[in-house]
């Protein structure tokens, strides 16, 4: 029987984002240390087998609809072809999408979208190529572009870009971002910096807000999107005067999760690449379902542990409480 993740607050979870590996081919300076994680124990990851196990579940008995493939940089999974060929066949279908650096899509955008792949997401911060090198410490630029070029030919589209501002790093770049996602009919998304470095070297005061990014936009004469939000991050305006690759209105996101939270109309549950499930990108605490799979616990019972686990939902990220603690996982470890 179905029944959906519902938590204290009449939020009720049909977006499920599952983290394939807490691994990464770059070391953006907001995200990791150069050295790299201390990455998950092979033992520890859920196998192929377990990670299509765990969506077939969510999506028959928990009324996911959509499934986001996240990291780490999901491009590294091996079995990421067969994990995204056996979710497109199951009843009802969930939307498929991924979110990734880019490296690698050149070849794998084609592939992924004969499997089932819905679109892509895909995170890009400079369109400067020594900027990208001392940003991800990798000088992988062009890589990413031709990656972006790519989903847009496989039909993965609206393709969609991320991009984290950083003061003094790269917020005087908005302008171009936005002219060439503009140039090529990519959605560009600007996303408030949050705590969630392994660094913990956040800082709010340095923070780029959604309401500095929007005065940098000005010049573009944004109207607003009279198609309303719902349940996503991001707050869309519409660009006069330019229209995305499918011929509609272009739009730009900003994703200001600090100081426009969305927790409120939040959808989403969380799956790690080690099998715990997160109600929350902040949750400080998780639930194991890799060890109820490894115990030979039944559909049913690995269900009802995915509800508890989502009723215990807090209302919100706190990040704004004197007491705010940031998760002890980073990002990459967690899935974005
Ligand atoms: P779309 O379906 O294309 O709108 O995807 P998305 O924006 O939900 O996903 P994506 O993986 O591209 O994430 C973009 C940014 O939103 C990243 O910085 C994510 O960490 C952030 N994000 C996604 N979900 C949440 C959430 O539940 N809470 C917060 N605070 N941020 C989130
Ligand atoms: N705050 C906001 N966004 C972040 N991302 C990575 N770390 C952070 C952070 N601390 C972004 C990546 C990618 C998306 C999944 O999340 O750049 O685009
Ligand atoms: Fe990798 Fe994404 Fe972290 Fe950059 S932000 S190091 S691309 S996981």
């Amino acid at each position: 029987a179905l029944i959906p993740l519902a938590d204290r607050f009449g939020r009720v979870a049909t977006d499920l984002r599952v983290s394939l590996t807490d691994r990464c081919n770059l070391r953006c300076t907001y995200c990791m240390p150069e050295e790299g994680l201390a990455w998950l124990p092979r033992e520890q990851q859920l196998t192929d087998d377990e990670v299509i196990r765990l969506i077939r579940i969510a999506v028959e008995r928990l009324g996911i609809r959509e499934v986001r493939f996240t990291g780490g940089e999901p491009l590294l999974r091996r079995g990421l072809v067969g994990i995204i060929e056996a979710a497109a066949r199951l009843t009802p279908r969930p939307t498929l999408m991924l979110t990734t650096n880019g490296i690698g899509l050149e070849r794998l955008a084609g592939p992924l979208r004969e499997a089932g792949l819905d679109r892509v997401n895909v995170s890009l911060d400079t369109l400067d190529p020594e900027r990208f090198q001392a940003l991800t410490r990798r000088d992988r630029m062009a890589d990413v572009l031709r990656g972006l070029t790519a989903a847009a030919t496989a039909g993965l589209t609206p393709v969609k870009i991320n991009t984290v501002l950083m003061r003094d790093i790269n917020d005087d770049e908005a302008p171009a971002l936005l002219r060439f996602a503009l140039e090529n009919g990519y959605q560009l998304r600007f996303i408030e910096q949050m705590p969630l470095d392994a660094q913990h070297q956040w800082d709010r005061h340095t923070m780029v807000t959604a309401e500095e990014i929007l005065a940098g936009l000005a010049p573009f004469g944004l109207l607003p999107d009279p198609v309303s939000r719902g349940t996503a991050p991001a707050e869309t305006w519409l660009v006069p005067g330019h229209v995305d690759a499918a011929g509609n209105p272009a739009r730009v996101g900003v994703i200001g999760s600090v100081t426009r939270p969305f927790c409120g109309d939040c959808d989403r549950t969380r799956l790690t690449a080690d099998g715990q499930v997160r109600n929350c990108l902040f949750a400080t605490d998780e639930s194991d379902l890799r060890k109820l799979l490894r115990d030979d616990a039944n559909d049913d019972e690995v269900a009802e542990a995915w509800r508890v686990a989502m009723s215990g939902k807090r209302a919100g990220h706190g990040i704004d409480d004197p007491a705010f603690l940031q998760p002890a996982r980073p990002m990459s470890a967690i899935g974005g």
